[in-house]
């Protein structure tokens, strides 16, 4: 988002709406109301800025999805023929008579060209409007929200109306109906205060890793990123720091990744690394605060072994904004929480892309609009086809979501319907179908964590890449249709990173996540190397053919919302997905697909 975007003036708000005056409006979108958590205040000062992002109809995307399936099929003779940037814009860009209607439905009100800022595949409107003037154009009242637990403050309305004939060719207009709280995984609670050291570890010698190989003793107490290349069977592996091969983070709210502690971090863990650095892309104002007081736990854990990991894979940061700094005398934001799309338009108009990136934010399914949870679904579905490896962890909730697995008590397992019924709950974007969702696992043998979030989405169909896996578990449970997750699993627990200039451990799925993407940027180290395309979008590989290199992890269970949650089973299930990395296998299997 270029900052440079003109907010549109308030007096404005007056003009009048042309021929739209006459044209019947019709509800886009409504909720109940506003999700758990959320009271409703005062309305919402008429003068407050919205920025209002516009997703018009993608006529193409079926066309686009139908490559996506093709690409990324090892079978398929166009497999790792990636569309280029210009490609997938044209097959996300909308028809031309869609920017006609609405450039005319804006125009009415004064608003026109030099006000607006387009996506670069034309797919999305931006406008920066007051309050009084949106309220005006959505045929809706926007008020103040708070929710209980954080405090956060932000502008929505329960529901927007539009003139009729807008309606096929507008997606959804947010901030509006939005609720979401995005968030990393990694929250205070899951902190760990105590100092670890591998020195001090008690345990010595070795034992037997997943792959029959030797492994350190202490990796069963403590997980540096040895014991990663050790557990997951790629010691020995040197990725290139030329071959064109690059890994990225993608990070988001005020998480910093302090440079102090990486660079510590690496004097510990790979002491080759030291003195390397990567590039840091601020989207959307996303700040890099390197003071130590600054540090985030998330950005610290994500960087340290995703980039430690893959040294000296050339490697990127990126640091979305959406939640502004918090200013006491103004105390709403702007913009809402959806970053996504943020950070998705950015990286959609660059022209290259690195080939792996990781993701440790999510939040839970049901409060995510279906609209824009499908929206950006599709956005991730342009990433694959262009050739990009997405890889996000699952949520630290167990069956219960994004809670934290301390606060995941039964009462937090409703749908934030009017039907309040009880369900598991779902995380986005591991639920959508063009991603790969990492679960967690701990101990040596592996077991499922019991925070490790799965299940089955409640938006988002089963692609075919998951029928013939997926059914086999079903056919012991009631059977249904919907997307499962989480794809694969990676240990989770007692990761050993630098936080403030002190070792401390962490635990979650924002563990398992970049460490998985490491192993898979590994893999299109090689295929690069050896002058093949990257995997790209890995799902249909690893359904058809790639599990057989992952290690099946067959104990444990992800207990929430006051059940035992599922079970770990032979082949695929909804904790530990197809399993963990044998990379020396994945390897093989890599270079023959
Ligand atoms: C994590 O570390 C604690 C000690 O710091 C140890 O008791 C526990 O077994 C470890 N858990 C795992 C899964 O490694
Ligand atoms: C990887 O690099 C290390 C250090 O330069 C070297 O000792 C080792 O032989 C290399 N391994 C392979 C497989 O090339
Ligand atoms: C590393 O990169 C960051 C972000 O671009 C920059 O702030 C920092 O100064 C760099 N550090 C070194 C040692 O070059
Ligand atoms: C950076 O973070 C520190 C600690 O939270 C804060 O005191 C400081 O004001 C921040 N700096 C900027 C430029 O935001
Ligand atoms: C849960 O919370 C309690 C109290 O804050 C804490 O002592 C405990 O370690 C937490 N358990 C886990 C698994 O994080
Ligand atoms: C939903 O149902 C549960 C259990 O019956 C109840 O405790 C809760 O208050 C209900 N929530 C709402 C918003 O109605
Ligand atoms: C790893 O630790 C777990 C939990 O303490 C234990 O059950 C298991 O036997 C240990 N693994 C090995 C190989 O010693
Ligand atoms: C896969 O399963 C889904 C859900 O049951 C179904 O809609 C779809 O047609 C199936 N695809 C194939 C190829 O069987
Ligand atoms: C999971 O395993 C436990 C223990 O083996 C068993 O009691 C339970 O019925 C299983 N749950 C499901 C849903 O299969």
């Amino acid at each position: 988002m270029h900052m440079s975007l003109l907010a549109f003036p308030f007096a404005a708000a007056f003009v009048s709406a042309g021929h739209y005056r006459d044209i019947p409006r019709k509800i886009k979108e409504s909720i109940q109301g506003p999700p758990r958590g959320w009271l409703r205040s005062d309305p919402a000062p008429p003068d407050r800025l919205l920025e209002l992002k516009i997703a018009l109809t993608q006529p193409h995307f079926p066309i686009l999805e139908k490559h996506l399936w093709a690409l990324s099929n090892p079978k398929h003779e166009r497999y790792g023929a990636y569309l280029s940037k210009e490609e997938t814009e044209a097959l996300m860009a909308p028809h031309p008579g869609t920017l006609e209607v609405v450039d005319e439905w804006l125009s009415s009100y004064g608003i026109e060209e030099e006000y607006l800022y387009r996506s670069s595949a034309q797919d999305w409107v931006t406008i920066r409007v007051p309050v009084a003037l949106a309220e005006k154009m959505l045929d809706t009242k926007y008020h103040i929200y708070t929710h209980s637990d954080s405090g956060e403050s932000i502008v929505r309305t329960t529901s927007y109306s539009l003139p009729e004939n807008l309606h096929e060719h507008v997606e959804l207009i947010q901030p509006t109906t939005m609720f979401t709280r995005l968030r990393p995984f990694r929250s205070t609670l899951h902190w760990s205060t105590s100092v670890s050291s591998r020195s001090t570890s008690p345990s010595t010698g070795t034992i037997t890793g997943p792959a029959g190989n030797p492994v350190d003793a202490s990796c069963n107490i403590t997980i540096t990123i040895d014991c990663l290349r050790q557990i997951y069977n790629a010691v020995g592996y040197n990725t290139s720091a030329t071959n064109g091969n690059q890994i990225a983070i993608a990070s988001y709210l005020e998480e910093y990744a302090n440079n102090q502690d990486l660079q510590q971090f690496f004097q510990l863990e790979n002491p080759m690394a030291y003195g390397s650095n990567y590039t840091f892309v601020s989207i959307n104002g996303g700040l890099n605060n390197q003071s130590y007081a600054a540090a985030g736990i998330e950005a610290n854990l994500d960087t340290q072994f995703a980039f430690g990991l893959t040294y000296p894979t050339p490697a990127t940061f990126y640091s979305t904004g959406g939640r502004p700094p918090y200013i006491p005398e103004v105390q709403l934001p702007e913009n809402g929480n959806e970053p996504y799309a943020k950070w998705l338009d950015y990286v959609l108009s660059q022209e290259y892309l690195p080939q792996t990136i990781s993701t440790s934010f999510a939040d839970d399914e049901q409060t995510v609009p279906y609209s824009y949870a499908k929206r950006v679904c599709c956005g991730f579905a342009a990433l694959g086809a262009r050739g990009v490896s997405l890889v996000f962890g699952s949520g630290d909730g167990g069956v219960a979501g994004t809670k934290s697995h301390n606060e995941s008590d039964p009462g937090q397992c409703f749908s934030n319907d009017a039907t309040n019924k009880t369900m598991f709950i779902p995380t986005f974007p591991s639920a959508c179908p063009y991603v790969t969702s990492v679960g967690g696992t701990n101990y040596i043998p592996e077991t499922a964590a019991l925070f490790s979030t799965g299940g089955f989405s409640n938006y988002f169909s089963r692609p075919d890449y998951q029928n013939k896996t997926v059914t086999k578990y079903l056919e012991t449970l009631a059977p249904g249709t919907m997307m499962a997750f989480p794809d694969v699993a990676a240990q989770a627990f007692n990761f050993s990173i630098v936080y403030q200039g002190q070792q401390h451990n962490t635990y979650g799925t924002s563990c398992a996540s970049p460490a998985f993407a490491s192993f898979v940027s590994m893999l299109n180290d090689a295929r690069i190397s050896a002058g093949r395309p990257p995997l790209g979008f890995l799902n249909q590989w690893l359904y058809e053919t790639g599990y057989a290199a992952l290690n099946d992890i067959t104990v444990g269970n992800n207990p929430g919302c006051g059940t035992e949650g599922f079970n770990a089973t032979i082949g695929w299930d909804p904790v530990t997905g197809l399993g963990t990395p044998n990379f020396e296998k994945l390897l093989e299997l890599a270079m023959a697909a």
